[in-house]
């Protein structure tokens, strides 16, 4: 049997590809964590920096650092490895990340003192800044670290976390470093919204596959996984929309900084997009939402009788959500088909009022449910289409977001 071929993946696959990220390491057991954080924002795209206070390589030593970063670490401000060096570092960075983030570290950043290589880049630079604190929970709670915390944040600095959990005092409280993805998602969410070409806008998504109930156990349901859904939210963060998800069940994460709404019925997600979308600039409807519904659910479980060889399940019409919606802003769906993919799309473009719909072949190999990947044709309300190669759904994400960009500008 002939090799199945390479799946070849096109367009903005890593989110932070071409991003300077400076992480900025500080003394705390937690910095263990960031070298899992380091791993993250190379596997992200970003080419990675390192910088350490002393401090810090007491707890990871910097060829840890040097390793996941392909680069030599930056401790001292006096190196003589490269001119400048202590300002150079911060010049290059496109966002500053400290993880962990110390108390002493935090109350330095405040003070504006520079100590150290971590301080010193925070105070150097122009670019955006992230910092993620980790400390002991009655340090985090102190009327000290808390003011300190507050001059940061009126200044812009971002701030992830602290968790609350065990800490290593073995004392129970916040104080714990944020995980290493929610980290990456908040540097995501910042360079969107310092950056991204959608700062100011609102973009709602649907996500997910509806579930209705025939009783209190049993659904009529669909093979979403809410996968497309959730990349055109990450996408859209990452460009600095403020994003509305309204999911169905789905056993996804919430993006970091996308608000997401839960719902189960179509009738539900009705009600949660046109309470969305009342002052949205975009709405991309990528949930497969049940076309029927069971007649009247059944308000106990549907027992098994001896007697009983076949059973009957009416169905009615669940309302069609995004031709129900009267606006949004620029309307966007999606058309999942198996056969004729062009006249399909282009008859559900025109019924649904879209400016564009988005078509997928959900039986194709990897695209449609449940992949990482989609292949898809935009057909826009202008009358033109363009087939897209197979590319990953956050790519999808991005193609679908220029082009809502191209018409929001329009
Ligand atoms: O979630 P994944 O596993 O990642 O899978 C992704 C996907 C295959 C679900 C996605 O790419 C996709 O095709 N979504 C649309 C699914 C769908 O319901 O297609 P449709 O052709 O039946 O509907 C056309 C459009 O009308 C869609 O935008 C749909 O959201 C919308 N619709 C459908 C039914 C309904 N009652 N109300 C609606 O608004």
């Amino acid at each position: 049997m002939a090799e199945p071929e390479p799946i070849v993946l096109q367009g903005r696959t890593l989110p932070l590809e071409g991003r300077h990220v400076v992480l900025g390491v500080t003394g705390s057991i937690a910095a263990y964590k960031a070298a899992d954080l380091a791993s993250k924002l190379r596997q992200a795209g970003a080419e990675l920096e390192v910088v350490m206070t002393p401090a810090a390589t007491r707890f990871v030593t910097p060829l840890t650092f040097q390793s996941l970063s392909a680069r030599p670490v930056v401790i001292d401000m006096f190196s003589a490895a490269e001119a400048e060096a202590h300002v150079e570092v911060a010049r290059r960075a496109d966002a500053l990340v400290i993880a962990p983030a110390t108390a002493d570290c935090i109350a330095h950043l405040a003070s504006g003192a520079t100590p150290n290589m971590v301080t010193l880049t925070a105070l150097a630079t122009t670019a955006p800044v992230l910092i993620a604190p980790a400390m002991d929970n009655q340090m985090w709670e102190h009327p000290a670290t808390r003011a300190n915390v507050e001059i940061l944040r009126a200044r812009g600095v971002a701030i992830v976390g602290p968790a609350s959990g065990r800490l290593a005092s073995g004392r129970t409280g916040p104080g714990r470093l944020s995980e290493p993805v929610e980290i990456v998602g908040a540097l995501r969410a910042l360079l969107g919204a310092t950056s991204g070409d959608f700062a100011g806008r609102h973009v709602v998504v649907s996500a997910g596959g509806t579930r209705e109930a025939i009783d209190p156990v049993r659904y009529v349901g669909n093979h979403s996984t809410g996968m497309m859904g959730f990349a055109i939210a990450e996408a859209a963060r990452d460009r600095g929309a403020r994003v509305t998800l309204v999911t169905a069940p789905v056993a996804l994460d919430t993006p970091v900084g996308v608000e997401r709404v839960d719902v189960t019925s179509a009738e539900q997600m009705l009600a949660a997009l046109a309470a969305a979308t009342t002052e949205s600039d975009a709405i991309i409807m990528s949930a497969a939402p049940a076309d029927f519904r069971p007649a009247a659910a059944a308000t106990q479980k549907i027992k098994k009788t001896d007697d009983r060889v076949d059973m009957t399940v009416e169905m009615v019409k669940n309302p069609d959500i995004i031709a129900t919606l009267a606006g949004g802003g620029v309307r966007v769906g999606f058309a999942a088909e198996t056969e004729n993919l062009a006249d399909f799309a282009r008859a559900k473009l025109t019924a649904k009022r879209l400016d564009l719909i988005v078509a997928n072949d959900v039986t194709a190999a990897g695209s449609g449910f449940g992949t990482e990947t989609n292949e898809v044709v935009i057909f826009h309300a202008s009358g033109e289409s363009e087939a897209l190669p197979l590319m990953s759904k956050l790519a999808v994400g991005h193609a679908i977001l220029d082009r809502v960009a191209k018409l929001l500008r329009a």
